[in-house]
């Protein structure tokens, strides 16, 4: 059955949240038993789809939060991360098996830079590895998905020999990740389009997108792979994360919401109003703070300060607003008294604070 037939909304863009594996691996980044459970629960509240709760095969640990985490989830899909070796699999089998809707997440590397300095390995002993992982994980669970690590710089016809290989084994979910943050917006499309016009079953499957932010383009990447026609985006909140981090979870789910129609029609399932909460809560827990200036989630994200600004957003929040800040989580919007701020502003916040002057003490003050 095909995923028309099936009733799979195609519009619908899956959040896979992987805050707690390859956010976790951001250094500094790491969470206690109870942090990890407290961020899972924030997690299923604001919707996410997937929740990768970690890589069991990792450590102990590591094995003890997915286990915990696939008890405790409701609702979401609950993935364990492991290497496409027997023991890894079995390891993240044993971990996510309470879970409501457990799935098996396995990947192998599919560049020649991988294979030759990493592996050891022949392209061909790599597919033979594909195959034995997936149908090993398929005996656990139904819902597996494969990624072929750093598949932005693996040749383009061998991906298409590695994917055909994971979905005929029964890969449900195929993953393209940009491991090292490499690939551009056009070149990243033209990646997911030259895969679906060529890898067999890839209709009836899920489309993933990974990317890392090593230049800066791992959100602009993902929405270019989204408008290609990637059904699941693997994000993190606050866009922690290995190096310079993964997607941000904010900026694809608003970029989404506020632009949808450019990358497809499509819509996410995310509770936008808990993004904030979050963010915050991920802040606390990891200590790890956010810069004031990041999209959605910075402190100065809907702040204001310049005049002009400001007294355009006393007259129309629409002048310089795209997004309502209370439809993320934020209280309103803030007009910042400084240096830059005019006398709309100025009159704003005296009135704010409760003060009631005459336009003259309000002149003097404005000059003091
Ligand atoms: O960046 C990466 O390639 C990964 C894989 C394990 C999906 O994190
Ligand atoms: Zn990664």
């Amino acid at each position: 059955m095909t995923n028309a037939e099936s009733g799979v909304d195609r519009r619908r863009v899956l959040i896979f949240d992987t805050t707690l594996r390859d956010g976790e691996q951001s250094p500094g980044a790491t969470m206690t038993e109870p942090e990890k459970l407290e961020m899972a629960d924030a997690l299923v509240e604001m919707g996410v789809d997937i929740i990768e709760a970690g890589f069991p095969a990792a450590s102990p640990g590591d094995f003890e939060a997915v286990r915990l985490i696939s008890e405790r989830v409701k609702g979401s899909v609950v993935a364990g991360l492991a290497r496409a070796t027997r023991g890894d699999i079995e390891r993240a089998a044993q971990a996510v098996r309470a879970a409501e809707n457990p799935r098996i997440h396995t990947f192998l590397a599919s560049s020649d830079i991988h294979l030759e300095h990493k592996l050891k390995m022949s392209r061909e002993q790599m597919l033979a590895k594909v195959v034995d992982a997936v149908t090993f994980a398929k005996s656990f669970t139904s819902d597996v998905e494969f990624s072929g690590e750093d598949s932005t710089r693996s040749d383009w016809d061998f991906l298409v020999q590695v994917y055909n290989a994971a979905i005929k084994a029964g890969a449900t979910t195929i993953n393209i990740p940009d491991t090292v943050g490499y690939t551009t917006p056009g070149e990243y499309a033209d990646l997911i389009t030259y895969l679906k016009e060529r890898v067999e079953g890839i209709d009836d499957t899920i489309i993933s997108v990974h990317c890392h932010n090593d230049l800066g383009m791992a959100t602009a990447n993902t929405l270019a792979a989204i408008a290609a026609g990637a059904r699941q985006a693997e994000v993190t909140v606050n866009g922690i994360g290995e190096r310079a981090g993964n997607t941000a979870l904010e900026e694809v789910v608003m970029a989404l919401a506020t632009r949808g129609g450019k990358f497809g029609d499509v819509y996410t399932n995310i509770r936008t109003e808990r993004i904030v909460p979050t963010s915050r809560l991920l802040t606390g827990v990891t200590g790890i703070s956010v810069q004031v200036n990041k999209a959605i989630v910075g402190a100065n994200a809907f702040a204001h300060e310049a005049g002009i600004h400001q007294d355009g957003m006393l007259k129309n929040r629409t002048t310089y607003e795209i997004m309502d800040p209370q439809m993320v989580g934020w209280e309103g919007t803030k007009l910042v008294a400084g240096k830059h701020s005019g006398r709309a502003g100025f009159k704003n916040a005296l009135a704010e604070a409760g003060l009631k002057l005459t336009d003259e003490q309000i002149e003097e003050a404005y000059h003091r």
